[in-house]
């Protein structure tokens, strides 16, 4: 293509000759981009300085939903999703929307029902979203069925991904070889995507593969094809010189503030890369410069100390080395810091190929990365010598199932048999498309939200996160009060943070004592009097739970999980008074939060009979969620929290005796 390129009369600005066939962009920065560097926490009101400006560049459409941000924005930004979408439609008018779906599992984590699923894209075209872009964690497409209806009746723009994957360092093997993706490509093509996206969200697309590949997909079907190549590893820029070469139709890159790291590649080199030749973007390059100072000056600095910058590097070998997501990666090391094992790494990059092998060589993209890395975390934590899969969690029992869909090769049947032993909707494998076995869910949503739910976005963001679903609908409607945690920051706030830091940078701020711990709302001010002086005293119950009296006895040896007590506890009846509490005795057995987590619900009340191993309280970790069993036989006592609440490492659960 270089002989297409004058070197005199070339500008810089959208003047310039058109290209014969110029690559198309996609502009993820306000939803991969603050996804993969700001754990999602872009802020609605710091889109809107740039959207009318990012209109106007040309894109082939700006990616601005889907993915993680449905679920982040109600539970940590008090934010509407819904509202997001129809407000950035009203800035951004011309460029159309596009969204990570996430097929039957729409912007959650499991397979939901046919009914929650329509109603969910029905609703979001209603809302604004012109492209859908769907994948599913097996590329088991039968998961696209129902979603891909929808899309269609709605007259929207069907984009069918593959997700990438490998199991050797390069694209070949038994498994994911190119005619794999080929026959996935025409699979999708069958079912009528109006574009086929390659999804390499781990950025193990090597460029000498990314050549054949896309070479491949475009001789083998008629849909343009979409590159999705994370940075992670550092090859992407390669790889998109290289798919460009082979005739890909659009790129994804983000603006140069969201891009790099984990996320993608920045979109102005690309520009510049292929100014004047055929596959010129025709963007206007200063126009791009005018959006980064927007980013840089009045909106990343309320960011950027999300930014993981522990590391001086922006690539992770780590990524060519294990073919795993960056992402999921973090999450191991963040998961095994909190429960003090961050010593046990090596072993769980051993484990994780195994366990991987074991549920059927997936694809690692979310869910399956979560699902496969908490296993193997649980693997290394808990098994012993003589006991593989010693604590499976509910997910790996529904993959067992066959309810995320179909695995690229077979699950071990071992422990198919023993994820499946006394699962609730049988221990038989299903073989039919997942969400056939699923009893509808709005109605119910409905009726368990009741009048906290206004409308229909509503019941359809409560019925697929209901725990913290419930939760932002009470802040939405002056049910609850918003926590200071998830209320926005301003850039003064920023500014003034800056200042703290630069003088303590300088020497000229006196150390406060490190292990100070910050003051919580459960703090209750008493007044003190000595003789005849007056202290006022702020008293601060530590836990969050009901004060324990009594020394519960060393756990066993090997924590095999739930991890439980034998004790003689004392529990105050009334937790949060500030008058000395009715004190009760209750002798029992306490159960342990294995990991810290957040409580889904108890499944037993205070004074149900449970047997050894009856589940008790389903506990949230690193999305997943873990069935904790009763250590014993006897009475449910006292049970320490509600759906919900946050829970350390250690806490006890609940008292069964
Ligand atoms: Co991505």
């Amino acid at each position: 293509m270089s002989d297409n390129v004058k070197m005199t009369a070339l500008r810089y600005d959208s003047d310039r000759p058109k290209a014969k066939n110029p690559i198309k962009i996609m502009d993820l920065s306000l939803r991969d981009g603050h996804q993969s560097l700001f754990a999602t926490r872009g802020r609605t009101e710091d889109m809107i300085p740039v959207a009318e400006l990012m209109d106007e560049v040309g894109f082939w459409a700006i990616e601005t939903w889907g993915g993680a941000t449905f679920d982040t924005m109600h539970r940590f930004l008090n934010e509407d999703p819904w509202e997001r979408l129809r407000t950035l439609k009203r800035y951004i008018k011309k460029t159309p929307f596009s969204m990570l779906l996430r097929a039957q599992n729409l912007v959650g984590y499991r397979n939901y029902a046919d009914d929650l699923a329509m109603a969910f894209v029905e609703r979001s075209a209603e809302n604004g979203m012109d492209i859908f872009r769907t994948f599913d964690a097996l590329n088991d497409y039968r998961n696209f069925e129902t979603v891909v209806k929808q899309i269609k009746k709605c007259g929207k723009h069907f984009q069918g991904c593959i997700c990438y994957t490998l199991t050797e360092p390069r694209l070949g093997g038994d498994v994911y070889n190119l005619e794999y993706y080929v026959e996935r490509a025409k699979a999708l093509e069958d079912m009528g995507a109006d574009s086929i996206c390659i999804k390499d969200m781990a950025g193990l697309l090597a460029p000498y593969d990314a050549y054949p590949l896309v070479k491949a997909l475009k001789a083998a079907v008629k849909a343009p094809i979409h590159l999705h190549s994370h940075f992670t590893s550092g090859m992407s820029p390669m790889t998109h010189l290289k798919a460009i070469e082979a005739g890909v139709d659009i790129i994804d890159t983000c603006m140069t503030p969201y891009a790099y790291r984990t996320s993608h590649a920045a979109v102005e080199p690309l520009v510049m890369a292929l100014l004047g030749t055929n596959r010129d973007t025709g963007f206007d390059i200063k126009k791009l410069a005018e959006i980064n100072e927007i980013f840089e000056k009045q909106i990343l600095p309320k960011y950027k100390h999300l930014l993981d910058d522990s590391k001086v590097s922006i690539i992770d070998i780590n990524v060519l080395l294990h073919q795993t997501p960056g992402g999921m990666l973090s999450n191991l090391v963040n998961q095994l810091r909190d429960m003090d094992a961050l010593d046990k790494i090596d072993e769980v990059y051993r484990e994780l190929p195994r366990v991987r092998r074991d549920l059927g060589q997936i694809p690692l993209v979310t869910p399956t990365s979560q699902i496969v890395g908490v296993q193997t975390v649980n693997n290394v934590l808990y098994d012993t010598p003589d006991e593989r899969y010693k604590m499976i969690t509910g997910q790996v029992k529904d993959l067992c199932y066959g309810l995320y869909g179909k695995t690229a090769v077979p699950i071990n049947p071992e422990l198919q048999k023993k994820a499946l032993k006394g699962y609730p909707r049988g221990e038989e494998p299903i073989t039919c498309r997942p969400a056939e076995v699923l009893e509808p869910e709005m109605e119910k949503a409905r009726a368990e939200i009741g009048d906290l739910a206004a409308d229909i976005d509503d019941v359809i963001l409560y019925a697929q996160f209901p725990v913290t679903g419930r939760k932002f609908l009470e802040w939405k409607y002056g049910r609850a009060e918003v926590p200071e945690n998830v209320k926005p920051i301003t850039l003064e706030a920023v500014k003034k943070k800056d200042e703290i830091i630069k003088k303590a940078k300088a020497g000229q701020l006196i150390e406060r004592k490190s292990d100070t711990p910050a003051k919580s709302p459960r703090a209750r001010t008493f007044n003190v009097f000595v003789d005849n002086e007056f202290f006022n005293v702020e008293v601060d119950p530590v836990g969050g739970a009901p004060v324990i009296s009594g020394q519960p006895a060393p756990a066993p040896a090997v924590s095999a999980p739930p991890v439980s007590a034998p004790a003689q506890v004392v529990v105050p009846v009334a937790a949060t008074a500030p008058t000395p509490a009715q004190q009760v005795d209750v002798s029992g057995t306490l159960l342990l939060a294995p990991m810290p987590g957040m409580i889904v619900k108890y499944t037993k009340n205070v004074g149900d009979a449970v047997m050894k191993g009856d589940t008790v309280v389903v506990l949230e970790a690193m999305k997943m969620e873990n069935a904790l069993t009763a250590p014993c036989d006897g009475v449910v006592k006292v049970i320490q929290f509600k759906s919900g609440d946050t829970v350390a490492k250690g806490a006890s659960l609940c008292v069964i005796g």
